[in-house]
């Protein structure tokens, strides 16, 4: 079993606090994604994993043993570097070899040469063993760089965004191999990313990290529909998620949020409690995309906007709109027809949506019942 765990890690580089207070834990054979932006702390919380980084306070372990003090070379983790570091000299063999070559005691030659062999067989690199790194392509090199955490036969692989350096059509295809790969080592493997597109479609469960903290920890789907809060809504999904400020009133014996030319009307259950709990206050109202429902979808709203720019994208059309001021963008199917400065209906599948606190938590989420509606400003 090989689980990992952090307790309560805080990491300071002086003033800077890369992790704060992070409570984790990643399951045995899972493949865990870390999401967040630069700076997040992603890279120092995998630096911690192995053992690279020292934890200013707080517990690492490792298959339930606790590794704070242990070496990196004695923990049963690898880890794979944002930079793909492969020794430029040495052949693809001696590259995958090395890692070997440098435990203590060192593997009999066979043994090495058995495992070399095996790991280029799984990455498909098996032609390439007799080539420097110069020659191979991106792809390539990210395969044997891969291949030299797999010779050491780990219980826990870390990679630190292994695609980034790689160009769309050849990430995709990595994406695919390296799940599949996941899926036959049954090891747990901590990926880090800045794309989200990577994280929702290869993880088990993701974890979107900001500024050190862990904001949400969950499966993609979870994290995409039920998003804690804002930053989360707004970093999971393309385009991120709409937010319109709105204020929470009481109004005929029920809530509402408003904004100047429409407003939002809660009747029933938790909508209604939630948002009369934030009356007299600023909020922050949530609808995705692909939610926002423009021109006959829409017939009957009383809220018109302004279309600001149409952008065909193939597969679907996304559709800037002005709201009283702000940018909505709604997902449309191809082929709409829908000129810049036209007027248009405009409404949200109300079974979808969400409201924050200003701060950013989440205070409701419709959950496939419509409690709220669009109506005309009292
Ligand atoms: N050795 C160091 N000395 C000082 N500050 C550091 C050091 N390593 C990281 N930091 C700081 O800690 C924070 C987190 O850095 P980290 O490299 O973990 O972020 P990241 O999420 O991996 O970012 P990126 O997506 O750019 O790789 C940043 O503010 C960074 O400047
Ligand atoms: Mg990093």
């Amino acid at each position: 079993m090989a689980d990992v765990r952090l307790e309560r890690i805080t990491k300071r580089f002086g003033d800077v606090v890369a992790l704060n207070e992070l409570d984790l834990h990643i399951e045995d054979g899972e493949f865990f994604c870390v999401l967040g932006p630069p700076g997040a702390g992603k890279t120092t919380m995998l630096r911690t994993i192995v053992g690279l980084e020292r934890p200013s306070e707080g517990s690492v372990y490792v298959g339930g043993t606790e590794v704070t003090d242990v070496p990196p070379g004695e923990r049963n983790v690898s880890i794979v570097f944002q930079n793909l570091a492969l020794y430029p000299d040495k052949s693809v063999y001696d590259n995958l070899a090395f890692p070997l070559r440098q435990q203590k005691p060192r593997p009999p030659k066979e043994e090495i040469d058995k495992r070399v062999r095996d790991a280029a067989k799984i990455l498909r690199i098996e032609q390439l063993l007799d080539r420097k790194p110069a020659r191979l392509s991106g792809g390539e090199r990210q395969r044997v760089a891969i291949g030299r955490s797999l010779v050491r036969a780990p219980l826990v692989y870390l990679l630190d965004e292994p695609l980034s350096a790689l160009d769309a059509l050849l990430r995709l295809e990595m994406r695919a191999e390296l799940k599949y790969l996941q899926r036959d080592l049954k090891r747990t493997l901590v990926y880090v990313t800045h794309d989200q597109v990577e994280a929702m479609s290869m993880s088990d469960r993701i974890c979107v990290l900001r500024a050190g903290a862990v904001q949400q920890v969950a499966p993609p789907e979870i994290v995409y529909n039920e998003p804690a809060n804002t930053f989360v809504g707004q970093t999971v999904g393309t385009p991120p998620m709409n937010l319109l400020p709105l204020r929470a009133d009481h109004a005929n014996g029920g809530v509402e949020l408003r904004s100047q030319s429409f407003a939002i009307a809660g009747r029933g259950g938790d909508a209604l409690s939630a948002l009369a709990a934030r009356a007299g206050q600023a909020v922050q109202f949530g609808a995705r995309a692909e939610d926002v429902r423009i021109g006959q979808d829409a017939a009957g709203s009383p809220l018109r906007s302004r279309v600001i720019a149409v952008e065909p994208l193939g597969g679907e059309v996304i559709v800037d709109l002005d709201v009283d001021g702000h940018i909505v963008k709604a997902m449309t199917p191809p082929g709409i027809q829908i000129e810049p400065d036209e007027l248009v209906p405009l409404s949200f599948d109300f079974t979808r949506v969400h409201v924050f606190e200003n701060e950013g938590s989440a205070v409701y989420r419709a959950g496939g019942e419509a409690h709220l509606s669009i109506s005309a400003p009292a």
